[in-house]
């Protein structure tokens, strides 16, 4: 995708907020940060990105989801899944995040976002002390026999291209924040672990 042409910087001036962040952390009474997860087709991070926002609403913290499924019917759905549709995709939803954190919220978010290089992006344009990268490493073969959408077999059949996994490669973080098997662990022991990594109580 050829992306839009920049306007030019020098027709452009940045308008500093009177409120500061630590203003909005008192407000809030949080600190915000972006949990990225990341991980194949069915390795579960869109349920666990709202049961995590769901226990920190119940924890007084203000979290919101953004995931790939429901981004691509609105923001994204312009998008494919070319490599090139892909960076584009997870550049934006960066940039979403980075406003939402800048606002002082907790943001999760789920997207498959299989190339190093664009979580790379992701995790500058967010700025590093706010990204927490989690890979969840649910391996293809659980992935695959979940199947939740059919995908798999689609894309095993032919009907689907480029799908994750099967025709599309996916590039395992090499040292992610935090790393969870949903086939391994149990689901309130994952739950623990991401509440933990954002120094919340469980
Ligand atoms: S990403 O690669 O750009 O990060 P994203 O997370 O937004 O992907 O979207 C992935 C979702 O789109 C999958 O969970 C699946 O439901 C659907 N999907 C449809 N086609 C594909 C495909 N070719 N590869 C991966 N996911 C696909």
């Amino acid at each position: 995708m050829t992306p839009p042409p920049l306007t030019e910087p020098n027709l452009l001036v940045w308008h500093r907020s009177q409120v500061s962040d630590s203003d909005r952390r008192r407000l809030l009474k949080q600190n915000p940060s972006t949990v990225w997860l990341t991980g194949l087709s069915g390795s579960g991070k869109s349920t666990l990105a709202f049961a995590l926002e769901k226990a920190l609403i119940e924890r007084n913290k203000i979290a919101y989801t953004l995931d790939g499924d429901n981004v691509r019917h609105g923001l994204c759905r312009d998008l494919g899944f070319t490599a090139s549709d892909r960076s584009e995709n997870i550049r934006r939803i960066a940039e979403v995040a980075h406003l939402m954190n800048d606002a002082g919220l907790i943001v999760i978010t789920s997207f498959i976002s299989p190339y190093r290089e664009d979580r790379e992006l992701a995790r500058q344009i967010i700025g590093t002390d706010r990204f927490i990268e989690v890979f969840v490493s649910t391996p293809l073969a659980i992935c695959e026999k979940r199947d939740p959408k059919g995908l798999y077999q689609k894309a095993r059949a032919g009907e689907l291209k480029d799908f994750t996994g099967v025709s599309a490669p996916y590039e395992a973080p090499d040292s992610p924040d935090l790393l969870l098997n949903t086939h391994d662990l149990a689901f309130s022991e994952c739950l623990k672990q991401l509440l933990r990594a954002l120094e919340i109580d469980s």
